[in-house]
């Protein structure tokens, strides 16, 4: 039995994420999908409660998927829940740089290895904060997110005024 942790700040989750589970719930036996903040994208717009939601609503067709919130680092995330390893996207050759170095630096740290799936090309631009500030400036982003995601960021952003 393989268990994989998936984590990401998922602020919102989007279609590349979507299809990154649905691969990975094919791949593997057991898929925890962790959310988590990503220290060097400041508060971000749901919080972590929300995003968790989302992620429960967006993944209720899977039965071996499981979502989780965390604080902290994602290797204590992956020791707590036993994953087997880490799994992470890739879109693009510039999402290597900057994921290969965090990959080394957890297995490093804790032993654990990290493995990449590729997204497929036609939702490589997929990025939460591009779909995010399309959404604050009154774009349609449905194309681009599942239906409970569209839904939800247009209730929070009419509450906020934009
Ligand atoms: O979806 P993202 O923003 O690319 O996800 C990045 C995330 C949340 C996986 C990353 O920021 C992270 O691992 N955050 C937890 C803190 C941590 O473990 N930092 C050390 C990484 S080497």
């Amino acid at each position: 039995m393989t268990r994989v942790l998936y984590p990401g700040s998922f602020d919102p989750v989007h279609n590349g994420h979507v299809e990154l589970v649905e691969t990975a719930a094919r791949l593997f036996d057991e898929v925890v999908v962790g959310t988590l903040m990503n220290p060097s994208k400041g508060g971000g717009l749901f919080t972590l409660e929300e995003r968790m939601e989302l992620l429960d609503e967006c993944f209720a067709h899977l039965d071996n998927i499981r979502t989780t919130m965390f604080d902290g680092l994602v290797v204590t995330l992956a020791q707590q829940v036993e994953a087997d390893f880490i799994v992470k996207g890739l879109r693009a050759v510039s999402d290597f740089e900057t994921e290969l170095q965090m990959a080394q630096t957890n297995l490093v740290i804790s032993g654990m290895h990290t493995m990449f799936l590729p997204t497929a090309s036609r939702r490589s631009f997929l990025a939460s904060g591009l779909i995010r500030e399309v959404a604050r400036l009154g774009g349609d982003v449905s194309e681009m997110v599942p239906e409970p995601v569209s839904r939800r960021l247009d209730e929070k952003l009419k509450g906020s005024g934009r």
